[in-house]
């Protein structure tokens, strides 16, 4: 059922080839927002979003390496010149990796934190003259539980989706005088290629046991999550966390 929650806004989405950045262009643009979705697998982005048109959506794929700070200028161009001032971000591309401290080699902690971390400043920092443009804005960054909570592994991923955490605060305090909310999303297990990818390293059955809605997530629930945090509905919520985890963090 369309409700049209973000009617006439203008949106920008990260890693919007696959998985929960796939979720949030096909739900943001269903409820009435233009949308531009991107990613560095410009080919999966290509064919997701002309399927996504012709259901009628407005939409269109920009490539974008969320690392390389002078692409972020070009993608909010093109943004911008195609559907005009932004209003929403959503920083969402991030990619997990394993390795405990010890075991983090120079170039996984360099490509981690310049992506995850990286990625979610530079977007920040080229798009909100963008949202000033638009009148103010809502900023949707995507952290994890695992930025909150420890795990035996993934140095660099628990480092970086912690500062996305406290960039989100920072940035809320800031930017709040003109209108602009910035938020954090803080998945819990989401079903996605990330996931995929994680089974082959860990046996992941026996954690639903854990979590007590036990399952685990789908890209769509934390799209209504960035849904509610880009629509004029969360108009007085900034700088916040919005964990969604079935409730995985919330036992002991
Ligand atoms: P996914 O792997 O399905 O999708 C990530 C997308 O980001 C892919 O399309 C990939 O091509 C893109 N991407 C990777 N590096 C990029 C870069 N440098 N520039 C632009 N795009 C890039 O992953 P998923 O699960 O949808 O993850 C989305 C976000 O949610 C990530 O930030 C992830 O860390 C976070 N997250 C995921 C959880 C999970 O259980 N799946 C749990 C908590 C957080």
């Amino acid at each position: 059922m369309m409700t049209n929650r973000v009617q006439g806004k203008v949106a920008l989405v990260t890693g919007a080839a696959s998985g929960m950045g796939a979720a949030d262009i096909r739900l943001l643009a269903e409820e009435g927002a233009s949308v531009v979705g991107c990613d560095v697998d410009k080919a999966g982005l290509d064919a997701l979003v002309a399927e996504l048109k012709d259901e009628g959506l407005t939409i269109s794929a920009a490539a974008l390496d969320v690392s390389d700070p002078e692409a972020w200028e070009d993608v909010v161009r093109f943004t911008e010149e195609t559907y005009g001032p932004i209003s929403i971000l959503v920083n969402n591309a991030g990619i997990y990796v394993t390795p405990g401290v010890e075991d983090t080699d120079q170039a996984t902690w360099d490509r981690t934190i310049s992506i995850n971390q990286g990625g979610v400043f530079y977007g920040m920092r080229a798009t909100i003259p963008s949202m000033r443009r638009a009148g103010g804005g809502s900023i949707i960054n995507i952290a994890s539980i695992h930025g909150i909570v420890g795990t035996e592994l993934a140095t660099a991923y628990h480092a970086s989706k912690g500062a996305v955490r406290s960039l989100t605060k920072q940035a809320a305090c800031q930017y709040g005088v003109e209108g602009i909310r910035v938020n954090a999303i803080d998945p819990g297990i989401i079903e996605t290629a990330i996931v995929a990818n994680a089974r082959k390293f860990i046996d992941m059955e026996p954690m639903k046991d854990l979590i007590p809605l036990k399952r685990f997530g789908d890209a769509r629930d934390i799209a209504y999550g960035v849904l509610f945090l880009a629509s004029d509905e969360a108009a007085f919520i900034t700088g916040a966390d919005l964990v969604i985890d079935g409730g995985m963090i919330a036992i002991q």
